[in-house]
């Protein structure tokens, strides 16, 4: 094996061939898309995506043993081993809108690489995929009567942008799935193998055959987007019965079996794969008649949706039942902190239902303005501000939708300061400290816990300024007990 190729210079592609070049500087990797201004960025400093620790590391191997090109036929013509790395959105036309995954990209490309081989080579699917679509592009491979050899893998990523790069060098496992029934599919299994063995411990290299491989990948971002579900289905109840969402995953997570993380109560889960990943698994089982289980996993998305929309119903029915006209400073556009990507961020849900109660929105981010200005167009009554400052300036509310840790050290003051009051502070995310931020003057409601507020029951007078020294703990929205029995003030 000496040349690998990797059709897809997106979010997986490009990060996964870095770290295979930078740990392997015998082979050489090209990458290859479509997309000119994607690959032209790939070449300069200034990454077509933004991942902590990607630029050191693509600096490491470019122009050394890793290349990015727009010449995806000779790619293809030079490589031993290809990746395909195109992306697999969720199909919005035909059969299947809405739910399964469209295949038009990947198949384009199977097609591609069938025109440009002229000698045996390894397929590896990288991008997700429903199960057994590896059948289908053998296949379109050995369409021609089998002139040429390809050998068809499955190896799913599982990298979480903010962290790919951490990811990449320290996976939990790697999946590699194949025939392992004929000699030529394990040994193709292995040379895959061998490549992660150079770096990742040989336990974590996991060899399956190909429909578990594929299907391993749709399960494992199913149970994390469940257990996001689950814990923002409680943080419902937490709100109405007094108990604190954060307690209740700290007390459930210390469970060994449970474990603690992907338990953060939020306005749900975004990105581009969850939703879509879920979908094609529901769409799967809906294909074999498994009506319950389709049923069971559409619900984890369906609890989403009303997360997002709980959220906005909570903020109105806090700022008196009108938010017309008001500005409204939104801190954080992207779907998790340490990536500009917006794909199905549910800060869009958000946004557009604040502009639909005609409110007066100005979305501030420190990496994701530019795709948050491509979401929008030219949507009437919405801004963009880099400074978050500037975005409070003269705003009702800040509602904090991405936990971007520079957002912790923010001058509150100084930004209460700026705002109309009463000004209220909604914290989406549940990272913020609220009892420093009730102590400077705002009223502050986070997810599946007690508001904390300085508006008694009925609401204060239009132009009340900083804290009145009454704490009403109101079950959001009624006046009620703290959640430490106390009557609440402070
Ligand atoms: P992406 O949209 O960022 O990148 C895909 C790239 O493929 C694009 O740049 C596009 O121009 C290119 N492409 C499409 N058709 C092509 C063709 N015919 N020839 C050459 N290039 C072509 O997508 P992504 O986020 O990198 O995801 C890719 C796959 O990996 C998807 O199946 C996704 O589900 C999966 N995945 C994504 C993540 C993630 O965090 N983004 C994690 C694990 C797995
Ligand atoms: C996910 C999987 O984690 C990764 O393994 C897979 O390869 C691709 O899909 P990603 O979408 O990049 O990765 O981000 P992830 O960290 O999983 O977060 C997804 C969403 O869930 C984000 O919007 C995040 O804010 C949200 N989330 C996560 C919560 O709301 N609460 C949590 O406790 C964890």
């Amino acid at each position: 094996m000496k040349t690998i190729a990797c059709i897809g210079a997106g979010y997986v592609g490009g990060p996964t061939m870095a770290m295979i070049a930078a740990k392997c500087p015998d082979l050489t990797v090209l990458v290859a898309d479509v997309n000119a201004d994607r690959i032209r960025a790939w070449g300069t400093d200034t990454l077509p995506i933004y991942e902590p620790g990607l630029l050191p590391l693509v600096r490491q191997a470019r122009g050394r043993n890793l290349f990015f090109t727009t010449d995806v036929a000779e790619a293809i013509h030079r490589a031993d081993l290809i990746f395909v790395s195109v992306n697999t959105p969720t199909k919005t036309y035909g059969q299947g809108a809405g739910l399964a995954a469209d295949l038009q990209y990947w198949e384009k490309v199977a097609r591609e690489i069938l025109a440009h081989s002229d000698r045996d080579k390894i397929v590896v699917e990288k991008s997700t995929l429903p199960v057994r679509t590896a059948e289908a592009m053998a296949r379109i491979l050995h369409s021609d009567g089998g002139r040429i050899r390809f050998d068809i893998l499955s190896n799913p990523e599982f990298l979480a942008e903010g962290t790919a790069v951490k990811d990449l060098e320290n996976p939990d496992r790697v999946l590699v799935g194949g025939d392992l029934e004929t000699e030529n599919g394990r040994r193709a299994v292995e040379a895959l193998a061998d490549i992660y063995r150079r770096w990742v411990p040989r336990e974590r290299v996991l060899t399956t055959n190909v429909w578990s491989s594929e299907l391993s990948k749709l399960v494992a971002n199913a149970f994390l987007a469940q257990r996001v579900s689950s814990i923002n289905s409680i943080s419902a109840l937490a709100e109405t019965t007094g108990a604190d969402v954060g307690e209740v995953a700290r007390a459930v997570g210390m469970d060994s079996r449970i474990g603690g993380k992907f338990l953060r109560a939020g306005i749900g889960f975004g990105g581009s794969c969850f939703k879509k990943d879920i979908l094609n698994l529901v769409y799967l089982c809906r294909n074999y008649g498994l009506t319950e289980v389709a049923d069971y996993w559409e619900s984890v998305v369906r609890l989403n949706e009303y997360q997002k929309t709980r959220f906005v119903r909570n903020m109105l029915k806090a700022m008196f039942n009108t938010i017309a006209g008001k500005r409204i400073a939104v801190l954080g556009f992207a779907f998790k902190a340490d990536t500009g990507d917006t794909r199905e961020t549910p800060a869009l849900t958000v946004c557009r239902e604040l502009l639909a109660e005609h409110a007066e929105v100005v979305i501030s981010d420190p990496a994701a303005l530019d795709n948050a200005r491509r979401e929008f167009g030219d949507t009437a009554h919405i801004q963009f501000e880099p400074d978050p400052a500037q975005a409070a300036a003269g705003a009702h509310a800040l509602v904090f939708l991405t936990d971007w840790d520079s957002y912790r050290h923010l001058d509150f003051a100084a930004l209460y300061h700026g705002m109309v009051k009463p000004a209220f502070l909604f914290d989406g995310r549940n990272f913020l400290n609220h009892r420093e931020l009730f102590h400077l003057g705002f009223n502050v409601y986070p997810i599946g816990s007690q508001p904390l507020t300085h508006l008694a029951a009925g609401g204060p007078g239009p132009g009340q300024d900083g804290p009145v020294g009454l704490w009403v703990c109101g079950l959001w929205g009624k006046t009620g007990l703290a959640s430490d029995g106390s009557d609440g003030s402070d």
